[in-house]
């Protein structure tokens, strides 16, 4: 219990953190380059006088058609985070939750928040071993923090027991798209990609019927703006600003690799718009920099206490948290 009550209270990246407002947030893995101007032309049009269709019909055929599955076979929900729960609360998926660790924390607080027994593991061995006995298994693709895009994606599926979700988060900001396993479940978050976070909407797609699902969520669980998010998402207009959009942030995030190396530090770059930098004692060196008005995401809660996570940011926010960290570093912070 104390665990759960824990995690729900520990700062959650790219939100207010209750300090001053930093002058660069590296710390949300958002596009940096956004919001998106075509959908904020959705969102601007959306009416918050009424209520959504209760049954989302015409936005469950939008997505279904983008999708080339049936329309029974997506769930759109308050984020991919409420899906994440969701899932975990559904009778028919009910047992072990598996995932690899380090990853995205939802899924273990999910588990445990319900009391269902988790399986984390460390290899891909060990994952792919336990997955025929699993209930629900996640796969963050590519990871959140480490960028991984994992090579047993398709011997995964077939291996799966029960549920083999991906958790495409990041997936729109790959540099090359990913080639999907048939039979996985489908995590969709585009937020992220359009630099929207602050609007709560996300979906699912899976090989079967998924109205049970959509019944555990209590009505309208995606508000207008949410609706208007996810039809802009599927605008060619919004996705062609998404694909410039792209070359600039993987642009930034090789300089701003370089710029970390040339202090001498190991980076683990992602193909997408992120990436790790091992600095020391991670939560000393990014309390420092948060001193200095520069947020970043402390990888200590993921299990690597030595690195930060940073995300793809504009130039000027790039030179202010090099210059930073330079004289963070020079002064012995983050050193045993
Ligand atoms: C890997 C991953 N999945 C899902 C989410 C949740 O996204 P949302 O609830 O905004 O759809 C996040 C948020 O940071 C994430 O990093």
């Amino acid at each position: 219990m104390g665990d759960v009550i824990d995690d729900v209270l520990k700062p959650i990246h790219g939100g207010p953190d209750g300090g001053p407002e930093p002058f660069y947030d590296f710390s949300t893995n958002a596009n940096a380059l956004g919001p998106n101007p075509v959908i904020l032309e959705y969102l601007r049009r959306a009416d918050p006088s009424r209520y959504p269709d209760p049954l989302y019909r015409s936005l469950h055929r939008l997505l279904a058609e983008a999708h080339g599955v049936p329309e029974s076979h997506v769930a759109v929900g308050t984020g991919t985070s409420e899906l994440i729960h969701r899932l975990a609360r559904w009778s028919f998926l009910r047992g072990p939750i598996l995932l690899l660790r380090p990853t995205f924390s939802e899924y273990a607080r999910a588990a445990r928040a319900l009391d269902l027994p988790l399986w984390e593991v460390e290899s891909p061995e060990a994952f792919l071993r336990r997955l025929p006995q699993s209930a629900l298994a996640f796969l963050c693709v590519p990871n959140n923090p480490t960028g991984e895009v994992y090579p047993f994606l398709e011997e995964a599926a077939q291996r799966a027991g029960g549920a083999l979700v991906l958790d495409l988060a990041y997936q729109p900001l790959l540099e090359t798209p990913l080639s999907l396993p048939p039979g996985a479940w489908l995590l969709h978050s585009p937020n992220k990609a359009h630099g929207l976070t602050g609007v709560r909407a996300g979906y699912l797609v899976a090989p079967l019927d998924l109205t049970p699902l959509r019944h555990l969520a209590p009505s309208w669980p995606v508000s207008v703006y949410g609706e208007a998010l996810l039809l802009g998402h599927l605008d060619p207009e919004a996705q062609a600003w998404l694909e410039e959009s792209k070359r600039e942030l993987h642009r930034l995030r090789s300089l701003l690799a370089q710029g970390l190396r040339a202090l001498g530090l190991e980076v683990r770059e992602s193909p997408a718009n992120f990436l790790l930098v091992r600095v020391g004692k991670a939560t000393e060196v990014a309390r420092a920099l948060r001193a200095r008005g520069i947020r970043v995401r402390d990888a200590t809660s993921f299990g690597l206490g030595e690195w930060l996570r940073l995300s793809a940011q504009r130039e000027e926010a790039q030179e202010a948290l090099l210059k930073a960290l330079g004289e963070v570093l020079s002064q012995g912070v983050g050193v045993d």
